[in-house]
């Protein structure tokens, strides 16, 4: 039952990836895509905490993937956590329907965005928690009057549209300066990484201050397959000197 939250929005108290970090969350991206359900099941299987899926129309990235019927097929296959990461042209035109097909975070990017609050405030309304994405180049200042809104802000480690691309270590600066303006913020939100996290970059993301961590190729391409990637990425996680304010 929604309740008002610290923020004064009503939602359901529990958020569905749970409090805490860190977390790691699988891009289908560089899955299989041809039994995609069958990987949300090995997903959860492996350990991950959640699942991400990276839709993209070919305008806002010059990729195009998946849609809302392809996430609500495979809705049934798992009970992890479902975020849409919508790298999208006009997203507010589709929250609903990434809503409906199961997803209980949907990340929006700012330069994608001509009313950033008006569409924060609508996917709020649906009862499902709000995220905002920022490309390699866009600056913290672009989240500055909506932080109220925010329980996911996902800093991007490389620009977006591919799986399997380098990390961008410059980004750093931005997770530590996202780690110092959230922890002032009145309750728990959570900062998320994504691009280029390996057992070789998540403990440098870490150590700056991500809380939350997106993992594609490198799920696909461990000697230990998924569940050796999970346990390399987490033992990698736990070494780090984290900045974190959430322990
Ligand atoms: C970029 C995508 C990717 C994906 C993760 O648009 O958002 O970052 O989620 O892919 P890897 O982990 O292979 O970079």
């Amino acid at each position: 039952m929604p309740t008002d939250d610290v923020r004064g929005r009503s939602r359901s108290p529990e958020p569905p990836l749970g409090t805490g970090a860190p977390k790691l969350i699988a891009s289908v991206l560089n899955a299989d895509l041809d039994r995609l359900s069958e990987v949300c099941g090995e997903m959860e299987k492996a350990g991950l905490d959640g699942i991400q899926w990276d839709v993209m129309d070919g305008r806002f990235v010059p990729n195009l993937t998946m849609g809302p019927a392809t996430i609500a097929a495979c809705r049934k296959a798992t009970s992890l956590p479902f975020e849409a990461h919508l790298m999208i042209e006009e997203p507010e035109k589709s929250i609903e329907q990434y809503a409906a097909a199961g997803c209980e975070y949907i990340i929006v990017h700012v330069e994608a965005c001509r009313h950033l609050h008006r569409v924060l405030d609508a996917i709020v309304s649906l009862d499902v928690r709000v995220g905002v994405a920022l490309n390699p180049a866009t600056p913290l200042e672009a989240i500055a009057h909506v932080t109220n809104l925010i329980d996911v802000l996902l800093v991007m480690t490389v620009n977006p549209g591919f799986g399997g691309q380098s990390y961008i270590e410059s980004m750093e600066f931005k997770i530590k300066a996202a780690r110092d303006l959230m922890s002032r913020w009145p309750d728990e939100a959570y900062l998320e990484v994504d691009g280029g996290i390996s057992p070789s970059t998540i403990a440098g993301a870490a150590s700056a201050g991500a809380d939350w961590f997106v993992i594609g190729s490198a799920l696909f391409k461990h000697e230990g397959g998924m569940k050796g990637a999970v346990n390399h990425l987490r033992a990698e996680v736990e070494r780090a000197p984290r900045r974190s304010w959430i322990k």
